[in-house]
């Protein structure tokens, strides 16, 4: 079994990299000079340093400023304020300068403009009116990328490439004839011949059978529910079209300066679905992300928490870029309510808690034109006289004394298992229920974990789950015989494996498993469901702890598994709710129903009692995020080494977890010489203790036992 902190240097010799030149951790965000005279970029440059502003992403929406008119370039302006950027120490992560095309480009080429599956066409006026399959969009944006990466290549500001911005963000799917060509494209490149389309897709129902290729469209508005497996495919080819427009950009990056990263900032959210960023990981150099958080959420600091780690998972466990946040308000939500006091500082350490090194927002000064003006932003309309501004000078100064945490990681003992194109196919239209939504699912376990001060590692169903002790995989209702064969193998190795309703039904063409639900893990689970049985809207069920639950219930029968929890009333009244079976050395739970909080909590319990995962401190209080990251181990220790010296897993300690769980809070037992950082985040109204030992990073003071956190406040301890 290798370790934790194996598994966490697993990508160590890829070529992901960091912004060049870039000290300490980032801190910056979003900067549009060219929508300000040249007095206020110079009083930006004042203000950034007053804030300790390190690294901006500048010109990703310039194209049409750049390049005016067709062929003829202004590049002054932008050499210019790369200069002053530059002369200020500041770095540049520079845009390929795409995301939108300008209005002489639509006009003089409207077959580029995207397509919805009714036909509409999306016309200039906002932003990224583009198809990404058109071969004239992709050459201008080809053209401009290479003049980027030509002039600027050399420019000593350059840290980092930026390309496009929020690839899919706001045209994930696009139906026009392009799109049609490219996608049969990439369909004959997945399955061959028609033959084996048909076969996956299922044409014999409903006289779908194509005799070529060329019959083939994607998912066009239709009189009736469409083929899902040409939906799915039609998802899987839509992301994979985005990331090769962005491979392509790359290319042209790398050929030109190789010792520059690239990038991309993806959306990576209980909210964005569209793009399989698992998939699109191993083309970015960097992982940076986008976070917002849904201002009417009372929870969203658990959705940022989530967001996250799986941002993390996606960066296979390397330190990533928050790319964009917010420091109050957003423009684009119903209500648009500012952040509460100490909400942005949580926010950004809370980020940094789970892996980012970099923490920038969107954007450095608020615009005072166009359809973002009442966006937040570093520097508000109100100016330096402000409470946000105030904050951002208060979160540099943070971030600077938390330097020291770059590079050092998160470890975690219990593994999500999360699936974009099983997110895809769980919500397709004609299920047993139509509100069965993924996340929701995926949430409220998240949440439970959380809650408890139990870090988690959210990784795709086909990641190596060796050393995890707990896996918890709610509806994976789509999965392949490999992904299943490695969850069974976690816990055949002796790992506590939860796994929920409406899992294992299908194979990734979306069909069904046959002889029971849920044939991929029937045996796994020592179950059998003959009859899934969805709720009404308003029927609720008891289970014999007195729990209650609703939305599923199913006709189960038990094949080797024990009833852990029976139903009482309803359908499949005296029926198994909750079972759970020996597997090799470890255990498998299936959950049938949707817990109510306090039925889900004592099977949270249990999971953790059996697997003997802990939190990372003993107690965790109300309303407190608590987070450890470890120091990777020095130079000159391979990382066979430093799994075992530094493991967090106990594979060296013997302990469960090695986060703190004695009654030493401090540092735990088996990791040697390595440092490691607390943070603890009060998002409650009332102070909180918790035990801890070592420096407070920022205030020096020292800890010696019990560090009191004020209500909504913040502390990283430095913990020897
Ligand atoms: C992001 C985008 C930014 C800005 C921001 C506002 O989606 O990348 O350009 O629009 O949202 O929240």
């Amino acid at each position: 079994m290798s370790s934790d902190a194996s598994r966490a240097t697993r990508h160590r010799d890829d070529a992901r990299r960091w912004p060049v030149g870039l000290e300490g951790l980032g801190y910056g965000g979003d900067y549009n000079p060219e929508q300000w005279p040249l007095e206020t970029q110079l009083e930006d440059l004042a203000l950034m340093r007053e804030a300790g502003v390190n690294l901006l992403s500048v010109g990703i929406f310039s194209w049409a400023t750049l390049e005016p008119r067709e062929g003829q370039y202004e590049l002054g302006w932008l050499d210019a304020v790369l200069d002053r950027l530059h002369a200020a120490g500041i770095r540049v992560a520079l845009a390929t300068a795409t995301a939108s095309p300008p209005p002489w480009l639509t006009r003089r080429h409207p077959e580029i403009l995207p397509q919805l599956a009714d036909g509409t066409v999306l016309h200039q006026g906002g932003r990224q009116a583009y198809r990404v399959s058109s071969p004239v969009y992709r050459r201008y944006a080809l053209r401009m990328t290479r003049l980027m990466a030509d002039h600027y290549g050399n420019h000593p500001a350059l840290a980092l490439w930026h390309v496009d911005n929020e690839l899919g963000c706001h045209v994930p799917h696009e139906y026009s004839d392009d799109s049609a060509a490219a996608f049969r494209d990439w369909l004959e490149a997945r399955y061959g011949t028609v033959a084996a389309l048909n076969a996956a897709w299922g044409t014999t129902f409903w006289s779908q059978r194509y005799d070529s290729f060329a019959e083939v469209l994607p998912p066009r508005t239709a009189p009736t529910y469409p083929n899902p497996t040409q939906h799915l495919d039609f998802a899987r080819f839509s992301s994979d079209e985005l990331l090769a427009h962005y491979r392509e950009l790359r290319d042209v990056l790398r050929e030109v300066t190789p010792h520059i990263p690239t990038t991309t900032n993806l959306m990576v959210s209980t909210r964005n679905k569209w793009m399989d960023y698992f998939s699109w990981a191993p083309d970015l150099d960097v992982v940076a992300n986008d976070h917002y958080l849904d201002a009417a959420d009372p929870e969203a600091h658990v959705e940022l928490a989530f967001s996250a780690d799986l941002t993390r998972g996606i960066a296979g466990g390397d330190p990533w870029i928050l790319m964009e946040h917010s420091t109050s308000a957003v423009s684009w939500q119903p209500r648009n309510r500012p952040k509460g006091p100490g909400e942005m500082l949580r926010n950004s350490l809370s980020h940094v808690a789970r892996g980012a090194d970099s923490v920038m927002f969107f954007q450095w000064r608020q615009s005072a034109a166009g359809a973002e003006k009442f966006h937040s932003a570093m520097l508000p309309h109100a100016g330096t006289d402000s409470d946000v501004w105030r904050g951002t000078v208060h979160l540099g100064e943070v971030l600077r004394r938390l330097a020291p945490v770059r590079g050092s990681r998160v470890r975690a003992d219990a593994a999500l298992v999360v699936d974009y194109p099983a997110w895809w196919a769980t919500e397709l239209d004609s299920h047993p229920s139509d509100a069965v939504h993924y996340t929701d699912q995926v949430m409220a376990w998240y949440r439970q974990l959380w809650r408890r001060g139990v870090t988690v590692d959210v990784v795709a169903p086909g990641a190596d789950l060796d050393g995890y002790r707990l896996v918890v995989v709610p509806t994976l209702y789509s999965v392949t015989d490999d992904a299943a064969a490695g969850i069974a193998r976690a816990a055949q190795a002796g790992a506590t494996v939860l796994v929920t309703y409406f899992s294992g039904i299908v194979d990734e063409h979306d069909h069904v498993r046959l002889g029971g639900y849920p044939g991929a893990f029937r045996e796994l689970l020592g179950i059998r469901s003959e009859e899934l049985h969805p709720l009404l809207a308003d029927e609720r069920l008891t289970l014999d702890d007195g729990s209650t639950a609703d939305l599923w219930s199913e006709h189960l029968h038990l094949a080797g598994a024990a009833a852990v929890r029976t139903f009482t009333d309803g359908p499949r009244a005296g029926g198994p709710a909750v079972t759970r079976n020996a597997a090799g050395a470890g255990a498998a739970w299936y959950v049938a129903t949707r817990l109510d909080d306090a039925g889900a909590s004592r099977v949270v319990d249990e999971l953790l009692a059996e697997s003997g995962v802990t939190p990372v401190l003993p107690v965790v209080p109300d309303g407190v995020e608590v987070v450890r990251r470890w120091a990777e181990p020095g130079p000159g220790v391979s990382p066979g080494a430093g799994a075992g010296a530094g493991s967090a897993s106990g594979t060296a300690s013997g302990t469960a977890s090695g986060t703190a769980s004695g009654s030493d809070a401090g540092t735990s037992s088996g990791v040697g010489a390595g440092t490691s950082y607390l943070f603890v985040i009060n998002h409650g109204s009332r102070d909180a203790t918790v035990p801890a030992r070592g420096v407070d990073l920022l205030t020096g003071a020292p800890i010696t036992g019990e560090l009191t956190v004020p209500a909504h406040g913040v502390a990283v301890v430095e913990e020897p």
